[in-house]
């Protein structure tokens, strides 16, 4: 059984929240050598989107390991360090915990993990993206591993014709729940079109019985009860033969579809496909990018990476999410560019809110306030809408 781990934070922005400073690469890198030399990872690579820098591994630990998991939280404590040396902005951003402690789960560092056996030829492909949440993943597998439009082999190959088990995360009451389809695929629908909180966390092939793909579905804000930078997911998925070609798993993104997180993780903006010396997102500290490294996984070895979304195919799906972005930008603070208030409860908004209370006033003659008795408030994990941003 082989593992493949994704690792990822942000330890310090090059220039504001644009991109990991050379030396932080150089620096992961030689910590990588070194675990490979002491056979702790049988392979691994650091990438980076923006100013997130993901640690890519392959290794026998098995998922949620505490080697791996230490290894890279040690990787991030060290990268900080010279992020403040150099002065970074947000350096140690995502590290939201002092000490390490079994595993990264609830400490900041997102993380997507695989465990499966290694077919003969294995390709994969691991999605990084910056200036966006975990669920920024969902349309994009709803496609690949539901949709025929956009995925051929679910008419054509048997093996897929059977279809693929969603496995969904309720971010707010830590909950989940399986999606079995094409049978599910109404239910599927209704909760993953919410993508801040109902977030598509693994799909397995009902054929083979495999898992085919993982995300990472922790959300910062409701680890921190405040504003600490967007979570900036990843996403690993598995190709070929009873699974998505490889250009079916990139095809959804020739669609720039709209993601929460741009600038002060507050606005809805494009997701646009880049490549690696791309994607750097400056404008309005966007648009949102995403990378799609490929691999071919050989005995544990991580052969690549080939940057996928270098291709001129994906030209026009840039050149439509610049469009995009020029049509919300023009919305200013104003909703739909600008998130709903529920979901700025963790920055602002609160402590506007308190600040004001005493200047509500009634409205002479006015019925009661039906509408407030009628809305049914979302219980959250973390902290109440009164806690200042
Ligand atoms: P090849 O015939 O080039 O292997 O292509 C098969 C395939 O999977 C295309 O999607
Ligand atoms: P990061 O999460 O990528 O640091 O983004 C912070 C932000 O909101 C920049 O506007
Ligand atoms: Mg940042
Ligand atoms: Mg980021
Ligand atoms: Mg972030």
């Amino acid at each position: 059984m082989l593992t493949l781990s994704i690792i990822k934070a942000d330890t310090g922005g090059f220039v504001g929240h644009s991109a990991v400073h050379p030396d932080m690469i150089d620096l992961a890198r030689r910590a990588l050598d070194g675990a490979r030399t002491s056979e702790l990872l049988l392979d691994g690579q650091v990438a980076t989107c923006g100013d997130d820098l993901s640690l890519i591994m392959t290794h026998t630990y098995g998922a949620d390991a505490q080697l791996i998991h230490e290894f890279a939280w040690d990787v991030f404590t060290r990268t900080t360090a010279l992020a403040k040396d150099l002065g970074l902005y947000g350096a140690g951003q995502d590290l939201l915990s002092d000490a390490f402690s079994g595993n990264l789960r609830g400490m900041g560092p997102g993380y997507a993990e695989l465990d499966f056996e290694e077919r003969p030829s294995e390709p994969v492909i691991c999605f990084l993206a910056d200036k966006t949440e975990p669920g920024a993943w969902n349309l994009a597998l709803y496609k690949m591993f539901a949709d025929p439009f956009n995925t051929a082999g679910l008419v054509i190959d048997s093996k897929m014709h059977d279809g693929f088990v969603f496995e969904v995360y309720d971010l707010f009451e830590e909950k989940r729940i399986f999606f079995d389809c094409p049978g599910d695929l109404y239910d599927l629908l209704m909760y993953i079109g919410a993508p801040a909180r109902y977030v598509i966390h693994s799909v397995r092939s009902k054929a083979l019985g495999e898992v085919a793909a993982a995300t990472s579905t922790q959300r910062l804000s409701l680890i921190a009860g405040k504003y600490v930078g967007k979570d900036d997911p990843v996403m690993m998925v598995r190709c070929q033969s009873g699974l998505p070609a490889v250009g079916e798993v990139l095809e959804p993104f020739a669609f720039p579809y709209a993601v929460a997180g741009c600038m002060r993780g507050s606005h809805h903006a494009p997701l646009m496909p880049v490549s690696v010396g791309t994607a750097h997102p400056s404008r309005f500290d966007g648009p949102p990018r995403v990378v799609a490294l490929g691999f071919q996984i050989t005995h544990g070895r991580l052969i690549g990476y080939r940057d996928l979304f270098d291709d001129p195919a994906f030209d026009d799906a840039r050149r439509q999410a610049n469009a995009a972005m020029d049509y919300l930008r023009r919305h200013g603070p104003f909703e739909p560019h600008r998130l709903p208030l529920e979901d700025l409860e963790y920055t602002t908004m609160p402590g506007i809110e308190a600040k004001l209370a005493d200047h509500w006033q009634p409205i002479a003659g006015s019925l009661e306030p039906v509408h407030q008795e009628h809305r049914e408030e979302p219980a959250r994990a973390g902290t109440a809408s009164g806690t200042p941003g």
